[in-house]
């Protein structure tokens, strides 16, 4: 029989077989210095980083900053307990009306990380008898969130709007279903076909949430994501949302017009069993978001100009990018092997990418996963295409 400890012993066989292809470690790069939001020194060198999630780059935003460090000197580092136990600070309730403002909605709820708004808002509201239908490619804190409920959970296939009317209309009637999609999905950085989807949901009597994790302060024309770019604000129930990417730093929440979510608070064990954002990133948030309502359009401008650069740029080289072109570039690679010899020519030309494995992606599968910042300089730009295009050389050269 198996040993318990086998499961480590066998993913530290394949984490060895990866580290042995070029003598790094793709998953564990030593990041010694940061040098700007799309900077850092890593394992002694100098990249440019195309796997940050820092898409208007406003991880050093000053007034941020400044913010974070007066809420340390006023209330402290931590909170030291959920807010159901120990209370709320000031902070978190502005917080929480700062995003339902921002979103034009009603309620709004302040979890720790974007993965817990997820995995808490997902198990407290669909339980026994109720539904959760998800696209197959969802997060895996949308799978996680549907594995800690009761409700029965049906996938469609990824961003297949025949798909999901089809499994819609199997459900038994009258019952309750939630429809679960994500704005620019995490991976391939495709959209999803939000307006057919919201029809389709509604039609069939399904509420619909939507993780707009990566298209907040990226979709949209004041950054409010997939939602407001399809024109649906006033049709979706539910928008989950995170600062761990645009807003550069770490939290997340639930947004909506339904005043009964309040209540979310005393159901999500999520929100309940955990401690609560502490004061510097409840006012670093705070003040970043107020900077992309401000001055979004003009940060959305510059990462899209950015991203026109790198994605035809790996199209052309023959990279197997995703289906439409988002500041989320997963780049397809034909095995692992490959895909980390690639990973490391982009090291040893200065670019850090990311390198996604199952279980991010499905078995067997290999993918960069880039994605563009607005702050990314046009020199920056260049280091990029010339990294893959050195890549691509040195994959020509060994075929
Ligand atoms: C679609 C999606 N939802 C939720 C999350 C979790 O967010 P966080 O990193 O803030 O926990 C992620 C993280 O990458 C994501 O891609």
């Amino acid at each position: 029989m198996a040993d318990l400890l086998d499961k480590f012993r066998n993913i530290q066989k394949v984490h060895q077989h990866v580290v042995g292809l070029t003598g790094r470690d793709p998953l564990g790069a030593p990041f010694e210095k940061m040098l700007s939001p799309t900077q850092a020194v890593i394992d002694g060198k100098e990249c440019v980083l195309l796997g940050s999630n820092n898409y208007l780059g406003l991880t050093f935003f000053d007034e941020a900053i400044e913010k974070a460090k007066t809420a340390l000197d006023v209330a402290g580092t931590g909170t030291t307990g959920s807010r159901m136990a120990n209370g709320s600070y000031i902070g978190h309730k502005a917080l929480e009306g700062k995003i339902a403002d921002f979103y034009n909605m009603k309620h709004c709820l302040l979890f720790t990380t974007g993965y817990q708004a997820n995995v808490g808002f997902l198990s407290a509201i669909a339980g026994k008898d109720d539904y959760i239908i998800i696209d197959a490619d969802s997060h895996a804190s949308i799978y996680d969130g549907c594995k800690l409920g009761d409700a029965t959970v049906v996938r469609f296939r990824h961003n297949n709007v025949a798909d999901l009317e089809r499994r819609l209309k199997k459900l038994p009637e009258g019952s309750n279903k939630l429809v679960v999609i994500e704005g620019i999905y995490s991976m391939l950085g495709d959209r999803a076909p939000l307006k057919e989807f919201v029809r389709v949901s509604k039609e069939n009597g399904a509420y619909v949430m939507v993780d707009e994790a990566h298209s907040l302060g990226v979709l949209g024309e004041n950054g409010r994501g997939l939602l407001e770019e399809a024109g649906v604000e006033d049709q979706v129930d539910f928008v989950l949302g995170t600062f761990s990417k645009s807003v550069g730093t770490i939290g997340g929440f639930c947004v909506s017009n339904h005043s009964e979510v309040e209540n979310a608070r005393f159901l999500a064990r999520a929100y309940m069993f955990t401690a609560s954002t502490p004061p510097s990133i409840v006012a670093s948030a705070g003040a970043t978001i107020d900077h992309i309502k401000k001055n979004g359009k003009e940060l959305m401008k510059k990462l899209w100009d950015n991203t026109a650069v790198v994605y035809p740029a790996l199209k052309e080289l023959g990279f197997k990018v995703g289906p439409e072109m988002t500041p989320v570039i997963g780049v397809a690679m034909p095995s692992l092997e490959e895909g980390i010899r690639v990973w490391n020519t982009l090291y040893e030309n200065g670019v850090y990418v990311n390198m996604a494995l199952p279980p991010a992606i499905p078995a067997g599968k290999c993918l960069l996963r880039c994605s563009v910042s607005a702050a990314h300089t046009p020199e920056q730009l260049e280091t990029v295409v010339k990294a893959f295009t050195a890549a691509k050389h040195a994959a020509e050269a060994a075929a």
